[in-house]
């Protein structure tokens, strides 16, 4: 049955880099008789243009309908003078909570033609295979109270809430220790237990769903020792569950062992399975608009929707070599340059990993 994905290119670098996965996902379909129909919508600020709202109830709607979002990224110094409500980055965040995308997998690995890209120590570095799996719609994202109130004295405060139910928790503990056992079975929790009660609860929690995976070596860390240990020796770690924000920090510094954030995908699941598909990477308002961005993360973003959604794993294997392949031949996007290769722009690294692929 022909399978349907929403494309949500939004803002900055997103529709550059979502054009080379659509361009991939066309030559799947022309070449490999992959079943799947396409259909764009507005998300972020190019939905905020368009009709004044980041998530356009037309684009939840579609998203709930189809079997897999892909999404390029949203936000960018043009809606930062909007109010919280209206930002592009509540788009993004209405699509996860809308469509109940818990489970956020962000996988790091380094391609050993890309060991010389990182700034740690090729030795450090080489090898390297982390997931790390991040709860995506709860905690101090989504916790209330929030907002900015008067006081009588007339001072403003500040107000955010970190909160996580016991369900909420064990649900991404078991996709954690589910993930850890189909990889080297070894997890580790990462939390604040020593400071956060809600993080006391998180590590408790974790414990307690533990005992029904014996395999696996379950480990605690508190999250700034994580991050430490992330950039000394990260090959310690098999697999990393921790909360929405701690995950969001961490995979950012993990993006950076495997040479550039450019080149980490994600996948963010709901409990049917449904995902949405995205780099971890942001708008990049830096590089926008010059065609010198690195689709590779979203091309791998592709794959794992292949993978996880689509229950079309040789199609994501297709790709993944493909990546290899492009990397060998030595073509380089900037944040990936090194001396001694080619450096190419966006549809240019897009057209060589189709090129792979059909030969
Ligand atoms: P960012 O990830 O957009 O950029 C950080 C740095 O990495 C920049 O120097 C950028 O040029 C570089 N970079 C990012 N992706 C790259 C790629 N594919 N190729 C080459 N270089 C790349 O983070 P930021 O600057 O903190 O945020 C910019 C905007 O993006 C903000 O509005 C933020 O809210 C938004 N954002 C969105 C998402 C998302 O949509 N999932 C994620 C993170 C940030
Ligand atoms: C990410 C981004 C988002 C997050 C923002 C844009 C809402 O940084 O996907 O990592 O914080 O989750
Ligand atoms: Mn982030």
């Amino acid at each position: 049955m022909t399978k349907k994905i929403l494309i949500l290119p939004g803002d900055g670098i997103g529709p550059e880099i979502v054009a080379e996965a659509v361009k991939l996902l066309d030559c799947l379909r022309a070449d490999f008789g992959l079943a799947v129909e396409t259909e764009t919508a507005l998300v972020g600020g190019a939905a905020y243009d368009d009709c004044g709202l980041p998530l356009p109830e037309s684009t939840l709607d579609l998203a709930k309908s189809a079997d897999a979002v892909l999404l390029g990224a949203v936000g960018g110094p043009k809606w930062e003078p909007l109010e919280i409500a209206l930002r592009p980055e509540k788009g993004l965040l209405g699509l996860r909570a809308g469509l109940g995308l818990f489970a956020n997998l962000r996988p790091a690995i380094l391609y050993p033609q890309l060991a010389e890209a990182s700034t740690l120590k090729p030795e450090v570095v080489a090898g390297l295979d982390i997931m790390i799996v991040r709860e995506l719609t709860g905690g101090i994202y989504f916790g209330q109270p929030r907002g900015v109130e008067t006081l009588a004295s007339g001072e403003r405060r500040g107000i955010n809430t970190l909160v996580y139910t016991e369900s909420e928790i064990e649900r991404i503990c078991r996709v954690a220790f589910d993930t850890a056992m189909r990889r080297n079975r070894r997890l580790c929790s990462v939390d604040k237990a020593n400071v956060l009660e809600c993080t006391e609860l998180w590590r408790e929690v974790a414990i307690r769903v533990g005992r029904d995976y014996p395999e696996v070596e379950l480990s605690h860390m508190y999250v700034d020792n994580a991050a430490m240990q992330l950039v000394r020796a990260p090959k310690q770690f098999d697999v990393m569950v921790t909360t929405n924000m701690f995950g969001d920090i961490l995979s950012d510094a993990a993006a950076m062992l495997t040479g550039s954030i450019g080149m980490l995908p994600s996948a963010s699941l709901n409990a049917e399975n449904q995902g949405m598909y995205e780099p971890i990477h942001g708008s990049a308002p830096d590089i926008a608009g010059q065609g010198v961005a690195n689709p590779l993360a979203t091309i791998l973003s592709v794959a794992m929707m292949l993978r996880y959604s689509l229950s079309a794993p040789e199609h994501a294997d297709r790709i993944e070599q493909a990546v290899s392949k492009v990397l060998n031949q030595g073509l380089r996007t900037g944040d990936i340059a090194a001396p001694g290769t080619t450096a190419v722009g966006t549809a240019a690294m897009g057209d060589a990993v189709l090129e792979a692929i059909r030969a």
